[in-house]
């Protein structure tokens, strides 16, 4: 069920190694490549290609051949911009439905101290597992280690090589529906690519913007995109929880298109070009006026403000706060961490700081300074931590558990409940322990 090992790396071509990260957002695809530093762990954004995403909506696939079309379009820009054909990529996807659930699992160590090793962090995990029942149609997508105690003592960060009777685990797994992983794959084969991995998108994003210093205090991300806000709580360095809440910049553009009665682009438009968030200043007008398509329009500007701040303050103080709520971390000193198209909007920081009651940071990628110039504002950060998930994976294959793409193959659709995975002998445990210890 597990594949321990499995790194979600792209392939070698041409002597030079690449990896390669797709974001299948609502408003745009976008691919970044970048061409590996060292053996493990640095790699250089070489080049972003996008394309508008039609076939999208509130993160979830609703037509695979207008998806299709925008992933061709976003694969041909990147391999433009580096100038190779690209074979496979680790793709971030949300959806709604997005389950983050917790479990505890236990193994004994003997009855006297020893040194904990791989194997047996190996068997914890499968331990807090098989607490785990996965409803039909759905399947683990990501097992993520929360948090290890030895002994009695909590907060162990890693327990390899340290010794003890007992290991517990608490363990969070990211359950999704079967359906929506493959309608992601055969998206992503149609358009020409192999899916290498997949990655639930509030941890991208966490991954692209979280200082290291944000996620071990305790801190909250908001990937704030067009048809959807990925959420993630941080702290002690590991994603405490991960959620999609299927409302996003669209819905503010919808508002406003509705309280104008006019289309959505134009009211995309308008969206951009006022500070909606902005506290009243006597050089910004009373009132909204403006001609399109032969009509004149004229709306008091604290009306549309109003209606915006409404569905912010909704969205953050109700489903937001709910997520956060759910992660169990009670302080979070290092804060909001706001990023994604929606982080565009003037002053929403200062605004938002008002409604969540703790500091707000506007966050671009971490690797801005290492992107593409017109590609490295806040839509991208979800796109960059998919490089960076894959090099962490990379140097610690037990922080994200992959699901096994072969596990995902055996799934009947229309009985999805998998097999139970064969257990591990006493007899294999035995000649694991042995292989590790000498
Ligand atoms: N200057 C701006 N002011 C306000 N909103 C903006 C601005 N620029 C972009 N946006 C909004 O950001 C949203 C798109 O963000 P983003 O590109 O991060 O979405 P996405 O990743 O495609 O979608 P998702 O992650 O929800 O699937 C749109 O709703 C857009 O209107
Ligand atoms: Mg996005």
């Amino acid at each position: 069920m597990l594949s321990f090992m499995k790194t979600s790396a792209s392939s070698a071509y041409r002597g030079s190694e690449y990896l390669v990260g797709l974001d299948l957002g609502t408003s745009k695809i976008t691919v970044v490549v970048a061409e590996r530093e060292g053996p493990y762990g640095e790699a250089q954004i070489i080049g972003i290609g996008q394309a508008p995403s039609t076939g999208i909506r509130r993160g979830q696939i609703v037509n695979i051949d207008q998806t299709v079309k925008s992933l061709t379009r976003a694969i041909e820009d990147a391999a433009n911009m580096v100038g190779e054909n690209l074979s496979e990529a680790t793709v971030a996807f949300s959806g709604a439905n997005v389950q983050s659930i917790k479990t505890k699992g236990m193994i004994s160590l003997g009855r006297a101290p020893r040194t904990v090793i791989k194997f047996d962090i190996e068997r914890v995990i499968e331990s807090a597992q098989a607490n785990l029942s996965v409803p039909s149609g759905r399947m683990i997508l990501h097992t993520i280690p929360v948090e290890y105690s030895l002994d009695g003592t909590t907060g162990i960060d890693d327990p390899l090589g340290m010794a003890g009777m007992r290991l517990d685990i608490e363990l969070m797994s990211i359950i999704v529906p079967v359906a929506i992983v493959q309608n992601v794959k055969n998206c992503v084969t149609r358009a020409g690519l192999e899916v290498s991995g997949l990655v639930i998108k509030p941890l991208a994003s966490a991954l692209g913007a979280l200082t290291p210093e944000e996620s071990v205090v305790g801190s909250a991300v908001v990937d704030f995109g067009g048809g959807t806000c990925g959420v993630s709580v941080f702290l002690e360095g590991r994603p405490k929880h991960l959620a999609v809440v299927p409302v996003g910049g669209d819905h503010i553009t919808n508002d406003i298109a509705v309280v104008l009665k006019i289309p959505t682009n134009k009211a995309e438009e308008i969206k951009k070009d006022f500070a909606l968030f902005s506290d009243p200043s006597p050089e910004q007008p009373n009132s909204l006026e403006f001609e399109y398509m032969g009509r004149s329009y004229a709306c008091p500007l604290d009306k549309l403000t109003d209606v915006v701040q409404c569905r912010v303050e909704e969205l953050f103080s109700v489903y937001i706060k709910d997520e956060i709520t759910a992660s169990g971390v009670t302080s979070l000193p290092g804060g909001l961490i706001v990023t994604g198209g929606g982080a565009n909007s003037a002053d929403i920081d200062r605004y938002l700081t008002k409604i969540v009651n703790m500091p707000v940071r506007v966050s671009l990628p971490l690797d801005s300074g290492r992107m593409p110039p017109s590609r490295n504002g806040v839509e991208y950060t979800c796109a960059s931590g998919i490089i960076r998930y894959v090099l962490e994976k990379e140097r610690d294959p037990l922080k994200y558990i992959d699901y096994s793409f072969e596990a995902e193959n055996n799934v009947n659709i229309i009985d999805p409940i998998a097999p139970a995975p064969p257990r591990r002998t006493i007899f294999q445990y035995v000649i694991n322990l042995f292989k590790e210890l000498f």
